[in-house]
């Protein structure tokens, strides 16, 4: 009824139509209706308020079998069973059903809370000390009479009142069952609207990420185009302060007194050091917009490594850091930049370097190896058969301060590191290794940092070779 205050039911079970069966367990009402029937000998029937049959606790009697074999006694029975089933009693209340054959029935509703879960019926069952009526002779005339009584004495004899008692005790019954069925039921509404109520703050928080996440994406692609931008204008004037120091260190504007040529030194270097980082920037943006165009060619790993070893060699001997070379014959090729493969080595071994302290040791190994395929490799098909391709793997190894396991991934982070502090002892700007990664990603190879035993560290560098084969 609209505008009715909600039933209890209602509102525990959030406004979901309740269903005898959802109550109570089928068994339980089957064991219950079964025990009746042989306490009192009188059939049982429970019903929903569909009127499914959810449990069934009788026998045939032996005079609706003999009714059966004629066609008048069969219509008759027929009637019988479905007026027995039609009938609606008012909640709380009994419907006596007293039917041709003489035999009654006795119809009860189920509810709870004022709602109507079904019907229970119990019967048929006969008056004691009562005969046959001539009705009931009437219907199946050609029945031998003395089978008829023996058929009637077989019907279970209840007083009205004992079949009042019986309906009654097994509603009472099955109202206990209801509350507990009841409160099974609300408990596993209230998990259940638990569970919605998280879920939904769930997505409403996965929402708000999601668009923080945007955010961050667009604001990062503003930074990208923004360093690029700035370091693109810079160059041009930084050209010329190079330029212009290096003539006038030349003597070219007259010669210099040694404190003038001193200072023109410094500004010098420092304009070269300031180029290297624009570079840096002007790289990273590129990376990170995708702009920069690579020329792979296939290439042996093994002259670039050895040539970074040798560009460094002079500052390593300087450090007191011994610095080598190690590959195994017969290396595959690799497709890839050279020069920019270059720069990635050259950067992993002067980090190498730099974190080393005087008397240890860098080694670049190469070595064949396999690289899990990407899910956008070429040759996609092929990822039936095998998940990896064969690849280079380069590895910078050094005896220095190591990277601790927090800092692992970070160190990947433009900008980051792992002493971020002003007084730090060693210079830069924290670009190299997000210079690296992201160049080694465009050759779709990996690079990752571990630990070196018994200290420093490894980053180990993979680059796939060209041609996907079956492995
Ligand atoms: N071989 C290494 N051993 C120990 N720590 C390292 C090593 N390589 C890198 N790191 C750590 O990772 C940080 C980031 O390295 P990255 O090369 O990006 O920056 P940087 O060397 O500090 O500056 P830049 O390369 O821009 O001159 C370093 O500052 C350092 O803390
Ligand atoms: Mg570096």
């Amino acid at each position: 009824m609209a505008g009715s205050p909600a039933s209890l039911l209602d509102e525990l079970t959030l406004g979901r139509a309740v269903e005898l069966e959802s109550l109570v367990d089928r068994g339980a009402l089957r064991e219950m209706a079964e025990s009746t029937r042989q306490l009192f000998g009188a059939s049982i029937r429970i019903y929903s308020q569909a009127g499914n049959l959810l449990a069934d606790a009788s026998s045939r009697p032996a005079l609706y079998a003999l009714l059966d074999q004629h066609e008048s006694g069969r219509a008759a029975l027929v009637a019988v069973i479905s007026a027995v089933k039609s009938l609606d009693p008012e909640p709380e209340h009994q419907a006596d059903f007293s039917c041709v054959t003489g035999a009654r029935y006795l119809v009860a509703p189920i509810s709870y809370d004022g709602h109507a879960l079904g019907r229970l019926i119990l019967g048929p069952y006969r008056l004691p000390d009562t005969q046959p009526s001539e009705k009931l002779r009437e219907l199946a005339p050609g029945l031998d009479r003395q089978a008829v009584q023996g058929a009637w004495d077989d019907l279970p004899a209840l007083t009205d009142q004992q079949a009042h008692r019986v309906v009654r005790h097994l509603s009472g019954a099955l109202d206990l069952i209801l509350f507990s069925g009841h409160k099974a039921l609300l408990t596993s509404n209230m998990h259940l609207a638990s569970v919605q109520e998280s879920y939904r703050e769930l997505a409403d928080k996965n929402a708000k990420l999601q668009h923080a996440f945007d955010r961050l994406k667009e604001l990062d692609r503003l930074k990208s185009n923004f360093l690029g931008t700035v370091s693109h204008e810079l160059r041009t004037p930084l050209t010329s302060i190079i330029g212009y120091s290096e003539m006038l260190r030349e003597g070219i504007a007259g010669e210099l007194t040694a404190e003038q040529k001193e200072f023109v030194q410094t500004i010098h270097e420092k304009g070269e050091q300031l180029l290297e980082l624009i570079k840096g920037l002007l790289d990273l943006s590129k990376l990170e917009s995708g702009t920069m165009s690579l020329r792979k060619s296939e290439i042996d790993v093994v002259p670039v490594v050895t040539d970074v070893a040798q560009t460094l060699a002079p500052a390593a001997r300087k450090k007191g850091v011994e610095i080598a070379v190690r590959s195994e014959p017969g290396l595959p090729t690799v497709w890839a930049d050279a020069e920019r493969l270059r720069q990635v080595f050259l950067n992993l071994s002067e980090n190498a370097l730099k974190f080393t302290p005087a008397g240890g040791r860098v080694a670049l190994t190469v070595a064949a190896s396999m690289i899990e395929r990407r899910a956008d490799d070429e040759g996609r098909g092929l990822v039936l058969f095998s998940t990896k391709r064969p690849a280079v793997e380069i590895r910078v190894i050094d005896t220095g301060i190591g990277v601790p396991d927090t800092e692992k991934e970070k160190v990947f982070d433009a900008f980051y590191q792992v002493d971020g502090s002003a007084t730090r002892e060693h210079e830069g700007t924290g670009l190299g290794l997000s210079i690296v990664r992201r160049l080694v990603e465009a050759h779709d190879g990996t690079v990752r940092v571990e630990d070196n035993s018994p200290m420093g560290a490894v980053f180990v560098v993979t680059i796939p070779c060209r041609r996907t084969t079956i492995a």
